[in-house]
């Protein structure tokens, strides 16, 4: 399978996505999706969800990006993922991602699953290096524009390669 061959700086740090991160979270959610989710939807997913694990990606100080998926069982879900548009194409979005795999094999799943818009191309080239394969269709997913939504998989999280 194909890796992701960063073009990173070094300074950059993953952790877990806090409260205090939410202003910075949410001007990067505003630029990067059609239908944001608000600060509240993030400020729960993180206080309240035990299913729940967001991670943000700092370089100098600043968040760059972050993802989060929720993991029930041997089951992850990818439900964000996003750089800031001045950053993409660095790297980050990889490193996210690579992350929440190893996030997820570690709090016990094996298969991670996600939706993609139909037309967002540059999502799932990146999903595709990282060992994604599409395994169906939702048809009008998205409520703002109606457009399909794409289902990724990756399977095997505890015995593939990442
Ligand atoms: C998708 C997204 C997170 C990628 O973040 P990123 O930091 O730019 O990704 P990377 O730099 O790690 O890119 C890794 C690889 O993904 C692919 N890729 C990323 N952006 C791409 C683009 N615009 N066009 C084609 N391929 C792209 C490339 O293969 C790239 O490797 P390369 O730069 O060596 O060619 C970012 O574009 C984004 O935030 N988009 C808006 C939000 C979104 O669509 N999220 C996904 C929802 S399902």
């Amino acid at each position: 399978m194909a890796q992701e061959s960063p073009r990173l700086t070094g300074g950059e740090e993953i952790r877990r996505m806090r409260v205090a991160d939410l202003d910075q979270v949410m001007d990067i959610e505003v630029a990067a999706f059609p239908s944001p989710w608000s600060r509240e939807a993030y400020r729960r997913e993180i206080a309240d969800n035990s299913y729940a694990h967001y991670l943000v990606m700092s370089a100098g100080g600043e968040i760059v990006g972050y993802g989060g998926m929720w993991v029930v069982l041997d089951e992850a879900h990818v439900t964000n993922l996003a750089v800031a548009p001045a950053c993409r194409r660095q790297g980050y979005g990889g490193r996210l991602l690579s992350a929440l795999i190893e996030l997820a094999t570690a709090v016990g799943a094996d298969r991670l699953t996600l939706e993609v818009r139909r037309s967002n191309q540059a999502a799932q080239t990146l999903y595709i290096r990282h060992g994604f394969v599409v395994c169906g269709v939702r048809r009008n997913y998205y409520a703002d524009t109606q457009e399909d939504a794409l289902v990724m998989v990756k399977e095997g999280l505890r015995t593939v390669r990442r």
